[in-house]
């Protein structure tokens, strides 16, 4: 399946939209499906072999739901993370925001386009993590956008789409589930933007200063990894 980039309606939805707010509840019970929170663990535990990072920021937060089941996983270990949930829309909820202090975590929530905020001096970060996110962008703007995250940070964590026809036909399948119309057709245009191979490794600056890894995850995920040589 050749690699096609369309619009997604959930991109251009106000925060507040009904339809919006709908769709962001339905990726919380595909993440679950898809396992991302677990594909995610394991991959920034493998990269940081446990050591905790201070400072962690998901772009293309959404909610920040994901961010906070990955949160509840790695709280016990890494006490005192500083979060930065960056959206161009600013979708996350009271409940959430205290839900990452409950966990000792202090959150920042940064409503901002992706390049621009990595273009600000204030982006160093120790992870990056990345959800359902860089399919959205075209080869030349996904370059520039692993370029301008490489100067960054120490570790960028994704976990994507895979671009199977297995993925197309359970992305089909999602009004059986209740989704709404606005995830049934971005799902869709999802699994056509996704990644397979080392698609994402051919797009990441290269140096001997990054380790990186890549590949098919559980069913439906795409998993790529990038970890400076000497760990965070
Ligand atoms: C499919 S949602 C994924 C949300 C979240 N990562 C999750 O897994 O639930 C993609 C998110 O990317 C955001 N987004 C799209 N283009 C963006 C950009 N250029 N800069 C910042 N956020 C962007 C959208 O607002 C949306 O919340």
């Amino acid at each position: 399946m050749k690699r096609r980039v369309e619009p997604e309606w959930l991109d251009e939805l106000p925060a507040e939209d009904p339809r919006a707010v709908g769709s962001r509840r339905d990726l919380t019970r595909i993440n679950r499906i898809m396992g991302n929170v677990g594909i995610l663990g394991r991959l920034i535990g493998d990269a940081t072999a446990g050591r905790p990072p201070r400072r962690v920021v998901e772009l293309g937060a959404g909610d920040g739901r994901l961010l906070l089941e990955l949160a509840r996983r790695l709280a016990p270990r890494w006490p005192g993370v500083s979060v930065g949930l960056l959206d161009r829309r600013e979708a996350v909820r009271p409940e959430t925001r205290a839900a990452f202090g409950a966990l000792g975590w202090t959150v920042e929530v940064i409503t901002a386009d992706v390049f621009d905020w990595l273009e600000r001096p204030e982006a160093q970060t120790d992870i990056l993590v990345a959800n359902l996110f860089l399919h959205h962008f075209q080869p030349g703007s996904l370059a520039e956008l692993l370029a301008l995250a490489a100067r960054r940070t120490k570790l960028l964590a994704v976990c994507e789409p895979r671009r199977s026809a297995v993925a197309l036909a359970a992305s089909r399948l999602l009004g059986c589930i209740g989704c709404n119309d606005v995830t049934r057709h971005d799902a869709v245009v999802s699994v056509r933007a996704g990644f397979v191979g080392t698609e994402l490794s051919g797009l990441w600056p290269v140096g001997p200063e990054w380790r990186l890894r890549e590949e098919g995850a559980r069913l439906f995920s795409h998993a790529f990894v990038a970890v400076r040589a000497d760990g965070i």
